[in-house]
């Protein structure tokens, strides 16, 4: 099977475990930001494509923050990645299982996880070749027990997931400690309203707290 995601971007998201998903409405708050998270421990991130600023915000961080893995979330639009792989982003993911931003990352080699939530959504997305797949949204679809029974029949695959959607410091371990899992990702450590309010020291608090999960998990 073909993958997108080289060996080298999966060792650093797995070495990261933890996966911040940002989204960001100021984009000078970008950088401060990421610094922040790496120097937490947790050096990769989606950023969502969600508000205005999310390409600017991207550039920022690619530019002056290069110790981030720096993923873009909520792509849509094959077109988008044009847009996230001039500003250097590494990867991307989605909600949702779209062929057509399948086929614009294979067409451009980049490495894109799709998002799945059924068995279907993980064939559509193993047929054209994908072998990271996001999970969302993965607490609310029944947590590392669906996802148990759901990779079951593709467990010769050999298929890594990143579950988004409810994970938090509460469940992390619960993901971290199986094989199939790549990294975790959520809001929790970095939402919205802690961003806007530059809660850094509050938002270092959340890292912290999620590194020191991943660490006891993975060793
Ligand atoms: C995402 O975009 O990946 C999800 O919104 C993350 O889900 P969460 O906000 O529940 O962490």
């Amino acid at each position: 099977m073909k993958t997108i995601f080289t060996s080298e971007l999966k060792g650093k998201l797995f070495a990261s475990g933890v996966i911040a998903v940002i989204t960001i409405n100021d984009a000078d708050q970008a950088v401060p930001l990421a610094r922040l998270l790496v120097d937490e421990g947790i050096r990769a991130m989606e950023l969502t494509l969600r508000t205005e600023c999310a390409l600017n915000a991207l550039e920022r961080i690619t530019k002056e923050v290069p110790e981030m893995n720096a993923g873009v979330g909520t792509v849509l639009q094959a077109s988008q990645l044009d847009e996230i792989i001039k500003r250097r982003a590494l990867f991307a993911v989605a909600p949702g299982c779209n062929p057509d931003v399948i086929d614009g990352a294979l067409e451009r080699q980049f490495p894109f996880g799709p998002g799945i939530s059924t068995a279907s959504d993980v064939e559509t997305a193993v047929s054209k070749g994908c072998q990271v797949l996001k999970i969302f949204p993965a607490e609310q679809l029944g947590g590392i027990n669906y996802l148990k029974a759901l990779n079951g029949p593709y467990g010769f695959l050999d298929l890594q997931y990143i579950p988004l959607g409810g994970v938090n410091a509460g469940n992390m371990a619960s993901w971290l400690e199986r094989p199939e899992i790549l990294a975790i990702g959520g809001s929790w450590i970095a939402p919205p309203g802690m961003i806007d309010k530059k809660d850094w020291t509050g938002i270092a608090a959340n890292a912290r707290e999620a590194v020191k999960i991943t660490r006891e998990v993975r060793g």
